[in-house]
Order: structure tokens, then C-alpha cells, then sequence
């Protein structure tokens, strides 16, 4: 794996003897996940799934074959209709590769991802101005929020496209069960399965993210094959030392029974700030059960510096955090050279932003490792499809080895149904 984690930051809360303490237990839930032994087994699809379709490319070809029909319509905007993993991967992923002021054609934007009426009511006027393909997704394909925000949007399609409309909707859901399942056969809508064994928020690298990325020019095989590599070598080695996922399992473990309750991801990258929102959702529904689990939060730096560095720096000393640092970025620019201190920047003069932001970041991580913080990184090569492939996939990975490891099944989310079944309740379902 290209990704490495540096955890140079951390010698002064870990030792070498923490890490091989918790090694053997480590290694068992190594086995529980290879073996698909542990609790929540049947949810284990994902393991193997990426060198799977890199080599049957069963579904690759069927998504370039979507991609190549929807081009005949020329659409301006793919709307996805999700919510939590039908929905956050694929936000990750085009955020992280989508530049602040660059407008791609098509764009991706979401629906049912919360039942807020006046984004609904402001999207459907925004809508009425593009040109929408649909791709609604929910594994259950009974889901509220993102059925009645596909109750909204296909009325709206069929009201502005007529016939036309069930070919602008396409549905990625079980293959058998639901009543989004029953409603694509009696529309026609062209439909995707999401494996029976893969659970939401392990879906991203199924057509659950693929086909909206897909369909929007980025290089889903690219995705697919940093995926890919990052299994085979999680797959074949079990050592704390060699495999970057059981290393990280490992220091969130020690870090956990030393009182560390809350882990930040943290980054001086604004197009990273929803690949951190897919992280808390992995970490966060899978771990946090049975009264245990670490708590995922997140910050975009230098930003929240002026915010809730505050906190970090100095505030209750429960947290570790976790940086994602981006060694190349693709564009740069260098701060004037005016031969002046009017603003006291003289000694700044001709050096690059990027350096200037990669020192913040160093000087961060130092402040924060200082003040008690444990700190971590994951240096990552550059933002590209191959890249959040790996990462994807590791931190994945690693969940699953987190979660076992403190005893609990990172595949269901039992405390999930407490708000519907009131919700429910209360609006007399
Ligand atoms: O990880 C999970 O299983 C959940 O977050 C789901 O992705 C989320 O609840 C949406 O479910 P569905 O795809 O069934 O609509």
C-alpha cells in the first residue's frame, strides 16, 4: 500500500510493549475477519469483493455500459437519492476529487440524505433547470428518507420527461427484496444489486459508489484497483509491523483502554472534509455498541484551528487523532514577492502555499502531540481514484479488526431502529 501511517507522534503514549500486548488479540481478529468466522459474518462480502470484480469485471463493464446510454441524454446533473453508506462514499470520493470552483459535468448532487422540506423544495426548483439522471440507492429499498425523496423526484421526472423518465432512473438495491425491488420491475427502471453480504457502509466500492462516479467521468477501475492491491497485501500479511490496518487497529485499541474515548480525523485539506464524514460513519456505526466504541469526530484545518483547536490543544484529554496528509497537490501558488513587511509577510515572500500549509501542518501535529494528544498520520501520495481506493479499503479493514478486537459485531446497527420506531410511532405508520 502506497498510503503509510507515521506514527512517529505517539512514542510518548504507546510503547513497544502496548503493541505487542495487544498483538495476539489483534491477530485473532485478523482471523475472525479472513476466516468470515467472526460475529456479523454474513456481512463479510466486501473482504474479497474488489479483486473479485477486477477480475470477472462483471460489473465494471455493466456500469460503462449505463455510462455510455445515459450519454444520450447529456445530462448536466446525476441527482442521487441515499442515505448514510448509499450516499457517503460517493459524496467522499467526488468531493475529494472535485476542486473548490471547478464545476464538473455532469455533478453530483444528493437527496433523501436528510428530509429537510426547504433543501427539497429549493431542489426541485434547481432541478427544473438541468437536465437529471437519477440514481436512487437504498439496500433495503424501504428506507424513508430516501423513499420519500424518491416519491418527490419521480414525480417531478415524470411530470418533465414523460415516458422518457423511467430510462432517467436507475436503481441500485437488493437483489430480490424491497419495495424500491417491486417498483423498479413494474417501472422498468435499469437496476444494480447490492451483494445480499454487504452492509451499507462497507458498500462504497460496489455500485453503490461506482455507478454515480461512474457516470459523472471518474475511473471507477481505478478505484477498483487501488482497492484491490490494498486486499491482496492486507490479506496476506498479519503483523502489527507489516500491515497498515492491524497497525492502526492496534494503536486505537491501546489508545482506547488508556482513556482515550474520542478520535478526531483531522486534515489541512477542505476536499477531504466528507471522505472524514464516510470515516465517522464506518467507525462510528460499527463500533459504537453495547455502551463501548470510540467516538469519530472531525476537523478541517487550518479552519478549525481558530475553532476548536482551542479545544484540542488544551480541553479534556480524551482524544488521539488521526491526519490525513496529502504529500502532492495539483495545483499550487506562491505568495507575491512585493519587497515589503506592510503586512509583515516579508518573511513569506515567494514561498508556496503549500508549504507554507504543509508547516502548519507539522506544527500542528507537534503542538497538539505536546499538549497531550496522541498523534497519528496517514501520508497519502496524492488525491486520485487509486489512492481513496486503498484508503477506502483499509480503513474498512481496519473497522472490522477495531470493532472484534472490543468485542463487539462491527456489521449490524441495532441502535439505529430506537428513533425510527418512534419516529414512526409518532407519525402514525
Ligand atoms: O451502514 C448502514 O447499513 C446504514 O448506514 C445504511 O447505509 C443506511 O441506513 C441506509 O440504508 P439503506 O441503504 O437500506 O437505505
Amino acid at each position: 500500500m502506497k498510503t503509510k501511517i507515521d506514527f512517529t507522534l505517539i512514542e510518548n503514549f504507546i510503547s513497544e510493549k502496548d503493541f505487542n500486548n495487544i498483538e495476539p488479540e489483534i491477530k485473532k481478529s485478523w482471523e475472525l475477519l479472513t476466516t468470515k468466522t467472526g460475529a456479523g459474518s454474513d456481512f463479510t462480502g466486501w473482504i474479497d469483493f474488489p479483486s473479485k470484480e477486477k477480475n470477472s469485471e462483471l460489473l465494471l463493464k455493466k456500469i460503462e455500459a449505463t455510462c455510455e446510454k445515459v450519454k444520450n441524454f447529456n445530462p448536466d446533473t446525476i441527482l442521487v437519492i441515499g442515505i448514510g453508506g448509499s450516499y457517503l462514499g460517493t459524496r467522499a470520493i467526488y468531493d475529494a476529487l472535485t476542486p473548490a470552483f471547478c464545476t464538473r459535468t455532469p455533478e453530483i448532487i444528493f437527496a433523501g440524505h436528510q428530509i429537510d422540506g426547504h433543501y427539497h423544495a429549493n431542489l426541485l426548483n434547481y432541478l427544473e433547470k438541468r437536465n437529471t439522471v437519477v440514481v436512487v440507492i437504498s439496500k433495503s429499498g424501504t428506507t424513508t428518507e430516501p423513499a420519500i425523496a424518491f416519491r418527490l423526484i419521480r414525480t417531478f421526472m415524470e411530470k418533465k420527461y414523460g415516458n422518457e423518465s423511467s430510462q432517467r432512473i436507475i436503481v441500485v438495491t437488493d437483489k430480490n427484496k424491497g419495495a424500491l425491488k417491486s417498483l423498479a420491475n413494474t417501472k422498468g427502471y435499469e437496476t444494480f444489486e447490492i451483494p445480499s453480504d454487504i452492509g451499507g457502509r462497507f458498500s462504497v466500492l460496489t455500485a453503490v459508489g461506482l455507478l454515480p462516479l461512474g457516470l459523472c467521468g471518474f475511473s471507477i477501475r481505478e478505484i477498483i484497483n487501488g482497492a484491490a492491491e490494498c486486499e491482496k497485501e492486507l490479506l496476506s500479511k498479519n503483523s502489527i509491523q507489516d500491515n497498515i490496518a492491524m497497525r492502526y487497529a492496534a494503536i486505537r485499541q491501546i489508545l482506547y483502554r488508556l482513556g482515550k474515548t474520542t478520535e478526531i480525523q483531522s486534515s489541512f485539506y477542505p476536499q477531504l472534509a466528507t471522505f472524514s464524514e464516510w470515516w465517522k460513519q464506518l467507525f462510528g456505526e460499527s463500533e459504537g455498541k453495547n455502551q463501548k466504541g470510540i467516538f469519530p469526530a472531525s476537523v478541517v484545518f487550518s479552519t478549525d484551528l481558530h475553532s476548536l483547536g482551542q479545544y484540542i490543544q488544551d480541553g479534556t484529554r480524551n482524544i488521539f487523532e488521526s491526519f490525513l496528509s496529502v504529500n502532492k497537490i495539483p495545483k499550487d501558488v506562491n505568495i507575491p514577492v512585493l519587497n515589503s513587511n506592510d503586512d509583515e509577510l516579508l518573511y513569506l515572500e515567494g514561498k508556496s502555499m503549500s508549504y507554507v500549509n504543509n508547516i502548519a501542518e507539522k506544527a500542528t501535529q507537534i503542538a497538539h502531540a505536546q499538549g497531550g494528544v496522541p498523534v497519528i498520520s496517514f501520508d497519502i501520495p496524492e488525491l486520485s481514484e487509486y489512492y481513496l481506493g486503498e484508503l477506502m479499503y483499509m480503513f474498512e479493514f481496519s473497522c472490522a479488526l477495531s470493532a472484534y478486537t472490543m468485542g463487539v459485531n462491527p456489521f449490524d446497527q441495532p441502535g439505529v431502529e430506537a428513533y425510527k420506531s418512534k419516529m414512526f410511532e409518532m407519525l402514525g405508520k
